[in-house]
């Protein structure tokens, strides 16, 4: 692997002064670079001038090697995304002190451009999994230097202390020289986001109690905390007498979230493009108290700390691997905020959990990324036999191949407020579901409301005159609407059906569709492949299959 030289006066020139305004969020100057856009309480990543739709997938911990990148290019192939996340090492990329190896990064953007992807590049540095297993080997051999933290019971826990200067400055270093690397190689703009560390805090133990950490805790909390905590300035008071059973926890978010932002403002500073961290998250309903959860990340608790303590960290992200439906859908509501888009790095990939990307859209995503979807793991059922790589990619591919030619439409219809989804949730057994053909045709699971229209869907599988909906062995029903204006609405899902009804002043009039077509998204303009009629209408629009219509009504 190709070494460079030591980090370049200007780069260090960099360093230094984003260190001195680490606080401050370095917006990006230029708007040809990868950037965000907010509007409204609604945000969009632009890419290249327009909204960009990530549609993307995450590759396994252990694939970014040459060697073995072959196996990840085949997934993606298989799986339609627009979008790969792949890790950078700290390890690989700077193997002795200050020298940075290029080789990699360098083969993964060129063999991206190949595949036409773009990319999210995830700095796997001080934390990974809240461990410090991505520190290059000449680190993990000077533990005094690069402390992990020390735990209440004064022995070493797994985790790196977020109060290591050391650690600190040479993770800045690093950074900033992968990013400045990046604004060198990448005027395509393959690389779209960077994720700084990998689900950082500490499991194991809440926060470091070594000496120094001590002294830190018993310490005044500064302003800028308090403040963000809507807490009144107390000049004199330390954690623990500020945050009572909070404290260790609040103590530790604070000092990773002002650790992180220090390295990102450091990144951004050379190369601002926008930057996230992604979290462990707890339970969203039914939390508890750490250790029951990861701490330090950016839990649904602790958003406010990390907003202060991290400006150039443009999302904080969750890692979603619940698979309930209730528990899911609120996590995609505690992370989709005014101040902050949604966005799911990583994610459950297979099966009905796959319908998920519909509620993230439904909440203004701006990506959504299953993990661990390459060729390099075999994985098995509960009864361990191998799955086949449709049972794996099947699911992610069907969503990718309906709405990866429309994903620059999605993106732009959920910047201007004109996006609704709706999932199927999960199937009662016992429930009574229509058992006349009159009822079939308008039984209603759930309704989107728009201007003038509302939408009642049901979702399964529907015969043309079957008395009830067959369901499938999972709820896997999902339908997005855009509304163009005009009574003019695109939709795109599959496993349900839809029937449109005037609200407002048109109430109760008859109604018809002007035209429904079946077709796909083209470089921006709709083509459509046939107008629905008939048999095909008179039943309401049922999508059996993934399928995108656009459709006009009209009242009579
Ligand atoms: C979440 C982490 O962020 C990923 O890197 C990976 O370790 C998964 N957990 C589990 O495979």
């Amino acid at each position: 692997m190709r070494m460079q030289h030591p980090m370049s006066h200007r780069i260090l020139v960099a360093v230094a002064a984003a260190c001195t305004v680490a606080s401050s969020n370095a917006q990006s100057a230029d708007p040809s670079l990868p950037h965000l856009v907010h509007q409204d309480g609604r945000h969009a990543l632009i890419v290249d001038g327009e909204p960009f739709l990530i549609l993307g997938a995450q590759s396994n911990n252990s694939s970014a090697w040459p060697a073995v990148l072959p196996k990840v290019w085949s997934a993606m192939d298989t799986l339609g995304v627009n979008t790969l996340e792949i890790p950078i090492y700290w390890e690989q990329f700077e193997p002795q002190p200050g020298h940075y190896d290029y080789s990699v990064v360098d083969t993964i953007i060129t063999q991206a451009r190949d595949h036409e992807l773009s990319l999210v590049l995830l700095w796997f540095a001080t934390w990974k999994n809240g461990s410090n297993h991505y520190m290059p080997q000449w680190m993990k051999l000077q533990p005094e230097k690069y402390p992990n933290m020390i735990g209440p019971d004064g022995q070493p826990v797994d985790s790196p202390s977020p109060h290591a200067e050391a650690t600190l400055e040479a993770d800045i270093r690093a950074f900033t020289a992968f990013m400045g690397h990046l604004r060198e190689v990448d005027p395509q703009h393959t690389v779209i986001m960077v994720q700084v560390q990998n689900e950082p805090g500490s499991w194991g133990a809440v926060r470091d109690h070594s000496p120094a950490a001590q002294k830190i805790f018993d310490s005044p909390v500064p302003s800028a905390a308090l403040a963000a905590m809507d807490k009144p300035d107390q000049p004199n008071r330390n954690w623990a007498q500020v945050f009572g059973r909070d404290a260790d926890e609040f103590f530790q978010v604070w000092h990773v979230a002002t650790y992180i932002g220090k390295v990102a403002a450091a990144g951004k500073a050379v190369y601002p493009i926008p930057l996230l961290v992604n979290g462990s998250i707890r339970d969203p309903l039914d939390p508890g108290w750490p250790p029951r959860y990861q701490v330090g990340g950016p839990n649904d608790n602790v958003f406010e700390l990390w907003k202060a303590a991290a400006p150039a960290v443009d999302i904080l992200s969750p890692d979603i691997y619940i698979g309930e439906t209730e528990k899911y859908l609120k996590v995609l509501e505690l992370y989709s905020r005014p101040d902050n888009p949604l966005f799911v790095p990583e994610t459950i990939g297979l099966g009905a959990t796959t319908r998920f990307l519909f509620s993230a859209l439904g909440h203004g995503a701006i990506g959504y990324a299953p993990f661990g979807m390459d060729d390099t793991r075999v994985r098995t059922g509960p009864d361990g036999t191998p799955l086949s790589r449709e049972a794996v990619y099947g699911d992610t591919a069907l969503n990718c191949r309906m709405l990866r030619p429309m994903a620059r439409e999605v993106a732009r219809w959920n910047l201007e407020g004109r996006l609704q989804t709706a999932i199927q949730m999960e199937v009662d057994p016992d429930a009574e579901r229509g058992d006349s053909v009159d009822r079939v045709r308008y039984v209603t699971d759930q309704s989107l409301h728009f201007d003038g229209w509302d939408a009642d869907i049901a979702f399964g599988t529907f015969r043309r005159m079957a008395r009830t909906p067959s369901q499938p062995e999972s709820p896997d029903g999902r339908l997005l609407i855009a509304e163009l204006g005009g009574s003019r609405y695109v939709l795109a899902g599959y496993h349900c059906r839809v029937m449109f009804r005037p609200t407002g002043e048109n109430e109760g009039r008859p109604w018809h569709y002007l035209i429904v077509e079946e077709g796909r998204y083209v470089d921006g303009e709709f083509q459509a492949d046939r107008i629905l009629n008939g048999d095909q209408t008179d039943w309401g629009l049922v999508l059996s299959t993934p399928t995108v219509l656009r459709v006009s009504l009209y009242t009579r």
